[in-house]
């Protein structure tokens, strides 16, 4: 049992998003919007509602947007006041609560995931916390992080954010295998970045959520470059693994795949349906539509 709260939540945001040029060319993956909210915003919001009230953010060339969305614009802000947009204030305001600090570190060279999570060592200390990839933008009730957040309290340890994914698509992610299952909890016993699917151990993947122990840090000192050539967060979980008990969490939601264009097409129109507003217009538009299907 552990009553410590996970207070920190790391966001590597360095990467460049090339499978969405051209729209990434100037203006961070991390940016593009599902129905009106930019990915790092629901990102953050998932954070912020499992606890944390430090977002740090890991940084590479052409993310200056991401700052400036999470900064306050006094000028936008002056100009609604002055117009009586109170709503659309409010809407501002809400980004990010006053008692979060948002702190930005730039990645000095584009080495990997693992590198970029190492990056943040200086801020985090030594205390359990929360990693976030806004590709990976996952619809639960109870947030994701909270889900994991509550394994931590009970069980201590790491946790990591697992789903099982087509046996075709191992060589997308970090892949684990683990021992027997209690309910949606299992340790893990194995976990390997990235392997085809004739050498995977299983077909459960990490999908972008993890809440590590600090020492990570250690095993990230001395991890060599992996897969694709990079400094993998996955090799150095594997060496944690070694010493410390690290979970497997199948979380309760649904995950889009925002890093790939039929995933974030796939959120937008069910994040659309759910809209409180748009919601009942957009189902009718398309049901308008469904006679342009193929097959009809
Ligand atoms: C990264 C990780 C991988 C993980 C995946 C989750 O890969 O390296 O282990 O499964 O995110 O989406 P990337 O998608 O950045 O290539």
């Amino acid at each position: 049992m552990s009553s410590a709260k996970i207070k920190t939540a790391v966001f590597p945001v360095a990467g460049r998003g090339t499978r969405f040029l051209p729209a990434t060319k100037a203006s961070p993956k991390e940016m593009l919007p599902v129905v009106d909210k930019p990915l790092i915003q629901y990102a953050a919001e998932e954070a912020l509602r499992a606890g944390a009230d430090k977002l740090v953010f890991i940084t590479g060339s052409s993310k200056r947007a991401i700052e400036d969305h999470f900064d306050t614009d006094h000028e936008l802000e002056e100009a609604l006041k002055a117009q009586g947009k109170e709503d659309l204030l409010k809407l501002l305001r809400d980004i990010v609560p006053s008692y979060a600090s948002c702190i930005y570190i730039r990645q000095p060279s584009p080495l990997g995931l693992g590198h970029a999570v190492l990056c943040a060592r200086p801020v985090v200390g030594n205390e359990p916390f929360f990693i976030h990839l806004a590709d990976d933008l996952i619809d639960a009730e109870v947030p994701c992080f909270k889900q994991m957040a509550d394994v931590y309290a009970e069980h201590g340890g790491s946790v990591l954010g697992v789903e099982p994914v087509a046996p075709s698509e191992t060589d997308k992610y970090g892949i684990v295998a683990t021992e027997e299952k209690r309910g949606r909890l299992a340790k893990v016993r194995q976990i390997v970045e990235k392997p085809r699917p004739q050498n995977a151990p299983s077909n459960l993947a990490v999908v972008g959520r993890y809440l590590l122990s600090p020492r990570i840090f250690d095993k990230l000192e001395h991890t060599g470059r992996g897969a694709g050539g990079e400094i993998q967060l996955t090799d150095a979980i594997a060496d944690l693994l070694i010493d410390e008990t690290v979970f497997a969490y199948e979380f309760e939601g649904k995950r889009y795949d925002c890093g790939s264009k039929l995933g974030y097409l796939q959120a937008t129109v069910e994040f659309g349906l759910k809209h409180e507003n748009l919601g009942v217009p957009f189902a009718k538009y398309l049901a308008g539509l469904t006679d342009r299907l193929p097959g009809k």
